[in-house]
């Protein structure tokens, strides 16, 4: 079943120069671009996008990290988009991520991961009409 879902290429990976790495191994495991936008988020919009993390110990370095310079957010759409981005990217922690995922070939955080992927239909679409409303 076609189905769209939320993508951050973070900071991290606009500075190491893989925004077009990464984006070409969702692009040819056959996911569409349906929407885009490039810039530098601010602590609100971080605050409403990790709303479930806020209160964790880890937030605080992670607020910092995701607001330290520019994204690209992304919807993909296509068949299962949701779990096949989750299976390329792989885990959240780069050192365990499998070799042949986005994290596992090319981070070693658990914070500096690269990416971020929605983590159900739910948080699709909560995440895609904070990202995209107009979408809506
Ligand atoms: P993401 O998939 O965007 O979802 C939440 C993010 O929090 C995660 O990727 C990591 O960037 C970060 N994160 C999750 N767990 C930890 C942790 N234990 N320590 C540091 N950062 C974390």
């Amino acid at each position: 079943m076609s189905e769209r879902t939320l993508v951050l290429l973070k900071p991290d990976a606009v500075r190491r120069g893989l925004i077009g790495e990464i984006l070409g191994r969702y692009e040819a495991k056959g996911l569409a671009v349906a929407a885009m936008w490039f810039g530098t988020i601010d602590g609100d919009k971080a605050d409403a996008h990790y709303a479930e993390h806020v209160e964790r110990d880890f937030y605080p370095p992670l607020r910092a990290f995701v607001t330290s310079g520019p994204m690209a957010a992304l919807v993909l759409e296509g068949d299962s988009a949701i779990e096949v981005v989750r299976l390329l990217n792989g885990a959240t922690n780069g050192v365990v991520a499998a070799p042949g995922t986005i994290r596992g070939d090319l981070s070693l955080s658990n914070r500096e991961n690269l990416v971020h992927g929605s983590d159900s239909a739910e948080s699709a679409a909560r995440e895609i009409a904070l990202w995209f409303p107009e979408l809506g």
